[in-house]
């Protein structure tokens, strides 16, 4: 038998215990069970062909507050959602030797299958495998993306590219902005899709699909499948992001907390090493900042003598560079401007 690869890899060569590298440290582990009944906090879920008023309204409210909501009425036939997650989990589930041939380290070319990068700094590596697809400002070579999902991260691409430019809107809005406020800053031209893979676990508590994180970009369009495991902070809790059918879950990046000078909140948020019998598959799309010389920081418009700026002005690549480097240590990128 070929060497396998990726922590699917490992389930299918038949692993029990979990090799010491996935081991995470106690406090991780500690914090891993809900101290309280999960059902008392519910993130909201918010239907997007309802009165634009009302939506805005609702979208600002939940971003201000969990910085996180669910989409329904967005517009995505549910037949596009069910192909997206389909060719997904139809790569991570090919033979070894095909996904051999996008395996590699440097996340930065147009395709990369890889498992176990350590982006959010912890101390151990989670378990899940991971197929990352450049979309924006110009999609990846399409003769380079994955057979079996190539038609589909085109389609994903048009999609979440419309669904974004419209969320970017209603959030700018939501700050008393212009529509097009935040789209005219290029915050969402470069696009990053990554399709997650979370096989089964044996030891679930020892581990961690995705470490406890903020996502660095402006925002985040995730298509989760039914089988749960999301979780964010809110007020010190860990509240389960419950899979809706047909629904997407959107999230407030740092960058975008960062322009709305803290009225909208970028919460960290992590999964669950997957405990069930079936895989878990959830495909992110991240919107980040493309002009990466650009000067971004809070819209002047919402700062004021009684609301003074709260972070300064910086460019995009010198906040990534802060994000993926060691010298973050265990803050966020927030705490740095
Ligand atoms: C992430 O936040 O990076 C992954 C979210 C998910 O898989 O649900
Ligand atoms: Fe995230």
């Amino acid at each position: 038998d070929e060497s396998k690869i990726g922590v699917k890899g490992l389930v299918d060569s038949g692993l029990t215990a979990i090799p010491r590298f996935f081991i995470h440290p106690p406090e991780t582990l500690s914090d891993l069970k809900p101290k309280r009944k999960p059902e008392s906090v519910v993130i909201p879920t918010i239907d997007l062909s309802g009165p634009r008023s009302v939506v805005v309204e609702q979208v600002a409210c939940a971003s201000r507050s969990f910085g996180f909501f669910q989409i329904v009425n967005h517009g995505i036939p549910v037949e596009v959602l069910d192909r997206t997650i389909g060719s997904v989990k139809a790569f991570h589930e090919h033979p070894t030797d095909v996904k051999a041939r996008f395996y590699r380290r440097d996340t930065g070319t147009g395709v990369s299958f890889f498992s176990n990068i350590d982006l959010f700094h912890s101390k151990a590596a989670s378990w899940r495998d991971t197929l990352q697809i450049k979309l924006g400002p110009t999609l990846a070579e399409v003769s380079e993306i994955p057979e079996v999902c190539r038609n589909a991260a085109v389609e994903w691409n048009t999609e979440t590219k419309a669904l974004g430019e419209r969320l970017m809107g209603l959030l700018s809005e939501g700050l008393g902005l212009d529509t097009d406020r935040i789209k005219n800053t290029t915050c969402l031209e470069a696009r990053v899709m990554v399709g997650h893979y979370y096989p089964c676990c044996p030891q679930p508590d020892l581990t961690i699909g995705v470490a406890s994180h903020t996502d660095p970009g402006a925002l985040t369009v995730l298509l989760q499948d039914h089988i749960g495991g999301l979780q964010i902070k809110h007020e010190g809790e860990w509240v389960d992001v419950k899979p809706v059918p047909g629904a997407l879950v959107i999230n407030v990046a740092d960058v975008l907390r960062i322009m709305s000078n803290d009225e909208y909140k970028s919460v960290e948020h992590r999964v669950l090493a997957n405990p069930s019998h079936e895989p878990r598959i959830s495909i992110a799309v991240f919107f980040n900042a493309s002009a990466r010389e650009d000067l971004y920081g809070p819209f002047p418009e919402l700062t004021s003598p009684e609301k003074p700026a709260l972070y300064r002005q910086f460019t995009y690549n010198d906040y990534l560079r802060r994000f993926f480097t060691k010298a973050l240590e265990d803050k966020t990128v927030t705490n740095y401007y």
